[in-house]
């Protein structure tokens, strides 16, 4: 199959009527999107990334006013909803009969969320079904934050790759659930635990035991380069690497040394830049012939918690 990157919401529609899957930009990376409401579409999303079949995928609409189309949505969630979308946050709420089994993968909840992304919009309004999107990768590697990177790893696979240039925010979306007494973060993202802790006057919590992840997604050992990664104090792990080829991931100090590259995610020492670089930064240096990435630990707050998450995913592949 010819896979062509380009521009045509039209072009885009219309593979996704007949139940083809299209890449598609939005704010956080890039999707690979399918009909969510037609099980054709949803298994070709599976297969072209080779998806394990258990993962559930999150459905993406135009607007709220989409989402009790096919999810529950209680006040709180709602609240949540009106303040940060469009935007970054998916929610996990009660699913309907109108969402197909396939695309949650046998749950009872479903995942949505409203694509902050110009194109995309256009996109969803000109065609009558929602979109479920993953991230458009090969299941298990790094999650694409611009066309080329999407086009590297399933080219031949998908038809379409609808370009709307490098994402601004780079890290996939915050999944939050709203229980009784407290909000559920699943994972971190562009909205942080402050935030949703303000709207919803509700404490966050962050769900225990990892080994069996309710977002079957957040196995420990994700998003990973295939170039061995460790994380800690970096200077110190360079002198136990001394002899290897080192490429450094830091905030935005420089490391020396003849063996060393650094590569800081943002020099001036902004957080949703630093964030904004990661993937494609950890893209680049596993294309070089680098022996180890060492990477620093992230000040913790906003998108930083994030930053650290992903980083730690890269890294549990290499313990393994
Ligand atoms: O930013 C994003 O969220 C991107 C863009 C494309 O929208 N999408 C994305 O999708 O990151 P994906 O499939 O790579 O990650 C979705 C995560 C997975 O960890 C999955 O297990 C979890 O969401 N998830 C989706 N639906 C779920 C459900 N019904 N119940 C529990 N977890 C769910
Ligand atoms: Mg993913």
């Amino acid at each position: 199959m010819q896979t062509i990157i380009g521009t045509d919401i039209q072009e885009a529609a219309s593979f996704l009527e007949r139940d083809e899957v299209v890449a598609i930009p939005t704010e956080t990376v890039y999707g690979l999107a399918g009909n969510a409401l037609h099980d054709i579409a949803v298994a070709k999303i599976y297969a072209a990334k080779n998806r394990p079949a258990f993962n559930p995928l999150i459905i993406h609409v135009s607007g709220i006013d989409q989402i009790t189309k096919y999810a529950e949505l209680d006040e709180i969630s709602a609240k949540l909803a009106s303040a940060f979308m469009p935007g970054p946050l998916t929610l996990l709420l009660p699913k309907k009969t109108t969402v197909p089994d396939i695309t949650t993968a046998g749950s009872s909840k479903v995942a949505i969320r409203v694509p902050n992304h110009s194109l995309t919009q256009e996109l969803l309004r000109s065609i009558s079904f929602p979109l479920a999107a993953p991230s458009a990768n090969p299941s298990g590697y790094i999650s694409p934050t611009m066309a080329t990177h999407v086009y590297q790893g399933l080219h031949g696979k998908i038809p379409y790759i609808l370009d709307g240039g490098p994402t601004t925010i780079g890290v996939e979306s915050t999944i939050a659930e709203v229980g009784t007494d407290h909000i559920l973060l699943h994972r971190t993202g562009g909205i942080d635990e402050l935030q949703l802790e303000a709207i919803s006057g509700l404490p966050v919590r962050i769900p225990q035991d990892e080994a069996i992840p309710e977002t079957p997604g957040q196995l420990k050992s994700h998003y990973a380069p295939h170039t061995p990664l460790l994380r800690g104090e970096v200077d110190r792990l360079i002198q136990a690497h001394a002899n290897k080829k080192i490429a450094v991931i830091s905030f935005s100090k420089m490391y020396a040394g003849k063996n060393i590259t650094s590569y800081p995610l943002s020099t001036n020492g902004s957080l949703p830049e630093a964030a904004n670089q990661l993937f494609a930064t950890l893209r680049k240096i596993d294309a070089l012939a680098f022996d180890i990435i060492l990477a620093e630990y992230f000040p913790t707050e906003g998108i930083g918690a994030a930053i650290n998450d992903r980083i730690g995913r890269a890294q549990a592949e290499y313990r393994r």
